[in-house]
Formats: C-alpha cells, structure tokens, sequence
C-alpha cells in the first residue's frame, strides 16, 4: 500500500462567519491535494471545525440559544462556502462528534496516568469581563490594567497542568536536525527563537464554573479541558488514532497509512500552538521523531495593510465574491496573486485585472484561436505526429512543465499558475509571428501549419493540466472542447501528471468548436 499524503488545515472558529482569509487556507490546501492526486498519489484531506470555547459560549449566551444550536449554525456556513468554492475534502473534523471526545479524553487519561498531567494553584490578577487571568503583559504604560478589562480582581483558582517546559531540549534538538519541520524556512527559524524563551508549563483547564462548552476533563467531572488538546487532537482523532495504545507502532494501519500530516495553517497559529504545544503533546503521547507532521504556514491576506476584522469592519465576504465572480476567479486570484507564507492585501480590482489580463486575454484566447483555426484549417483535425518536429515550443512546453512540478513541491501555487501563463504566452506570440491564416493562403505552406497547430493543441493541453487543480472546471472545459479523454468527463481522475509527456494527442484526432472559457469582466 503505498502511504496516503495526509493534508490538514487548521479548523475554523465557530464564533463567526467565515471571512476571506479562512477560504484562502482552504482553497491552498485544496489545491495541494488535487496537485498530488494528479500525481496518482492516495491523499487524505482533512478538514473541519472547532466549536467549542469561551468565545462561543459568549456568543451563544447573547443570543439566548444553545450553544450546539450556534456552532451548528455557523457550521453550516463553514460547510455551504467549501461546497461553492470547489473545496473537495475526504474527511471533516467537528470537534463535537463524540468521536473526537472520546479520542481527546483518552489522551489525556494517558497523560494524566503518566503524570506528564498535574494539578495546582494559579494566582493572579483577573478580568471579570474577558474571563481570563492577566500578566504584566496586559498592563497599560501607566502600569494599571485598562478599562477593556473590565473589573480585575485578585483570584486563586485550582487547574490542570501539561508538563511543557520538561520538553523544552527535546524540542530544540528535534528543531535542529529537522530543519525542514517548518515551510518557509524563516518561520522555523522564529519558532526556534520562541522555543528557546520558552518557561512554565501549559494550563490545560477551566473549571465548570466559568466554562462549561467544552470536553469534560476523563479524571475531574468540575473541569473542562482548555483549549488545544480539543483543537489539535482533532488531526489524529478523525483518522482512527487510539489514545490507549501506547506503543505507536501498534497503531491501528489507517491511521499509521496515512500519518504524519501536513498541516496547512496561517502565521499566527505557528507560535505557540502547532510549533511547541503540538509536537510536545505527540512526543509525550510517544511519538517516534521520524513520525512528526509537517506545517506549512502560509501568510495573511490584509485590506490595505491592516488586519482584516469583523469588529473592524474589513472582513471580505468570499460568498459575494463568488457570487459575482465566479468559484474559479476567486480560486484563481488567492493562489496566484500572494506569495505562499507571505502577506498579501486583498483588492478586488486585482480580482479583475489579472482574471482579465491572465485568463481572459492568454490563456482562453490562446484556446479559442487554437482551436478556431484548426476548424478553419485543417477541418478539426490534427495532421501532424509529433515526431515530426522538434521545436521551439516543444521545449518550452518541457521547461514550463519543470516549473511547474518544482513550483508545485515547494507549495508555491504562484509559480504552478505562472507555468500556464508563460506557456501561454509563448503561444500566442509563436501565433502572431507565424501568421498562420497568412501561411495557410500558400499550399506549399500546408504541412508547417498543420505542424504550428498540433503543437499549440499539444501545449494547450499541457496548459489544462497545470491549471487543473486550482481551476478544475476550466480544465475540463478545455479538455471537452479538444475532445480529449471524454470518457472522463467530469471526473478528476481525467487529470493525471503522467500525461504531460509532450505528444500524446494522436494524429488524425478531431477537436471540438472553441467556447468561450473565461469571458472577461468588464
Ligand atoms: N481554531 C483555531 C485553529 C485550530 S487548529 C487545531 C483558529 N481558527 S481561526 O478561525 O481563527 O483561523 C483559522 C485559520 O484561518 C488559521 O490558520 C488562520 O491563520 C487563518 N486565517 C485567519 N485569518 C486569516 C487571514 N486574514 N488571511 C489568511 N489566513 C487567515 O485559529
């Protein structure tokens, strides 16, 4: 059996409605999976929720409804968004599923058995209104904690401790000689630098008595667990990890088929969660280091320069946008105008301009006189081997396919999108150089635009096959019109990286009529 490639992303929030940034995270790891099942790769594609918390007790108290009524709610917005966006998931995480409950429960009735779990006291300074004690770090220049806090009073509270610090030189160790543990290198780097200030352990509950949405501590019925063995347990909860084996090669084989992950997730998630909590929770469960994930951490989008916000009022809504535009525009600009782990600002004049420019322009014009002329030409059909030729384009074709394949590994869809458009782009030039309506006046000059026109339908070909993970339809379009694998119509599986070998279309195969691909916005 050969291993399945295991992509996460973080889950989302159930506080409130997705924004713009959560698509972004969604569509890159959608895109991540398409590219590897065009490899012919198995792949696992886990994605969901995470819906319990403070935050959405709160927002369910003011509401008056409960708070499974709430996260439901917005659950289904998360869900209706994946669908409209093409997002093609295998399994979904909702940490409400008792599933998932049991999973966590179980961990942590291990850990507590190991004693890497503790109980003791907390002291401190805190704040009535945000329900949480504050450090120094919460005090104003003046020294006092600001009105936003609300009334602060002094509180001892018991609670449940994770054994972190003790973890802290395996975790440096584990840095150093995986140094590939993270993807952009500079985001290991500041992880390396978080860890080495890291001190004190990790408080792992509430009690009942502030919050009670939540999964109920195996050992202590008046507990909570808070907040990350609910959120992160969920990457190995729902692909059948067994909290009571400890040894982790007895673990059941779908899940060892398919771990470690990949977890695609955003900057601020990094540190401290998913770089020091998370591979210290899997080390203290027993996993082998050869056996940790993967993160890729990717940028944010932003609204001219600042941070996108629902209280802020900047938050793009993805549904109008694909709305107006269209799932494969909207696709089409988040993975081709942002650099992968680095910010971005949103703006939807962008949207248009390089749909227009890149889309409309190139690559559906290359399309639509490619297959124009071929009708024109030579009735529909393509008269010409490709051994007959060894050009120009032939080895562009080959150049761009390299890219791609390269852009496609290092997770920069920027450079999977750009392969398609210099294809492109050669094309067309190639087309208004030759002037094959000029070419075709001269009988003598049959057989060099029967040769021309194979190899743009060749390179459109290509072309459909670099851009089909991030705009499936349109790939298939392209394909339907060149009459290319119809009996996979549809279907992705009609997509596969085996056949970007130069010249697979057949001598004396018939193309279909050109149809407008990507009608440009005006
Ligand atoms: N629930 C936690 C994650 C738990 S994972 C075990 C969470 N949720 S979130 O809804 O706040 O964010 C979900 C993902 O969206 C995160 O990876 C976050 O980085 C990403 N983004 C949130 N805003 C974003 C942008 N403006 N731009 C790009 N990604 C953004 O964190």
């Amino acid at each position: 059996m050969p291993k399945t490639f295991y992509i996460t992303t973080a889950i989302d929030y159930t506080n409130s409605a997705p924004h713009i940034g959560h698509a972004y995270e969604k569509v890159l790891a959608d895109v991540i999976a398409r590219y590897h099942r065009l490899k012919g790769e198995p792949v696992y594609f886990l994605t969901g929720v995470d819906q319990h918390g403070q935050k959405v007790q709160q927002s369910a108290e003011k509401r008056e409804i409960p708070p499974q009524q709430f996260v439901a709610g917005i659950t289904e917005q998360f869900i209706a968004l994946w669908d409209k966006l093409e997002v093609r998931y295998d399994g979904w995480a909702a940490t409400t599923n008792p599933l998932h409950k049991q999973c966590v429960q179980g961990m942590l009735e291990r850990l507590w058995n190991q004693k890497q779990l503790y109980r003791d006291k907390q002291s401190g300074y805190y704040s009535v209104r945000q329900e949480q004690f504050l450090t120094d770090k919460e005090r104003g220049p003046d020294g006092n904690f600001g009105p936003e806090w609300g009334t602060v009073e002094y509180r001892e509270e018991e609670n449940y401790y994770f054994t972190l610090s003790s973890h802290k030189e395996w975790l440096l160790k584990f840095l150093s000689s995986h140094p590939a543990f993270v993807t952009p290198s500079f985001r290991q780097t500041e992880l390396v630098n978080a860890v080495e200030k890291l001190g004190g352990d990790l408080c792992i509950s509430r009690p009942k008595s502030r919050l009670n949405w939540g999964i109920e501590l195996p050992f202590d019925p008046e507990y909570v667990n808070y907040v990350w063995f609910d959120a992160l347990s969920n990457y190995l909860s729902f692909v059948g990890y067994d909290p009571n084996l400890t040894d982790f090669s007895s673990q059941p084989s779908t899940f060892l088929d398919k771990w470690p992950a990949l977890h695609v997730i955003g900057k601020d998630i990094m540190v401290p969660a998913h770089g020091i909590y998370w591979p210290i929770m899997l080390h203290a469960l027993g996993f082998p280091d050869d056996r940790m994930p993967g993160l890729l951490v990717h940028g944010w989008w932003n609204i001219g320069g600042a941070k996108m916000s629902k209280s802020v009022g900047n938050s793009v809504d993805p549904n109008t946008l694909v709305d107006k535009y269209g799932a494969e525009a909207v696709r089409y600009y988040l993975m081709s105008d942002i650099v992968t782990g680095k910010d971005a600002d949103f703006s939807e004049e962008r949207l248009v301009a390089r749909y227009n420019s890149d889309l409309a322009n190139n690559i559906g014009n290359l399309v639509s006189r490619t297959l124009n002329m071929l009708n024109r030409f030579c009735h529909a059909r393509l008269n010409a081997r490709a051994s007959d030729f060894n050009s120009e384009l032939q080895s562009q074709a080959r150049a761009q396919r390299e890219r791609f394949q390269q852009s496609a590994d290092e997770f920069s869809t920027p450079g999977m999108l750009a392969a398609a458009d210099c294809l492109s782009s050669r094309c067309n030039e190639a087309i208004d150089r030759e002037k094959p309506w000029e070419l075709a006046k001269d009988r003598g000059r049959q057989a060099k635009v029967a040769c021309l026109l194979y190899e743009l339908a060749e390179a459109v070909r290509l072309i459909a096959l670099f851009i089909s993970p991030v705009l499936p339809r349109a790939a298939h379009g392209v394909f339907d019109q060149l009459q290319w694998k119809m009996e996979l119509g549809g279907k992705e599986e009609r997509f596969s990286a085996g056949d970007m070998e130069w010249g697979q279309l057949p001598e004396g195969h018939v193309v279909g009529k050109p149809a407008p691909l990507f009608p440009r916005f005006t």
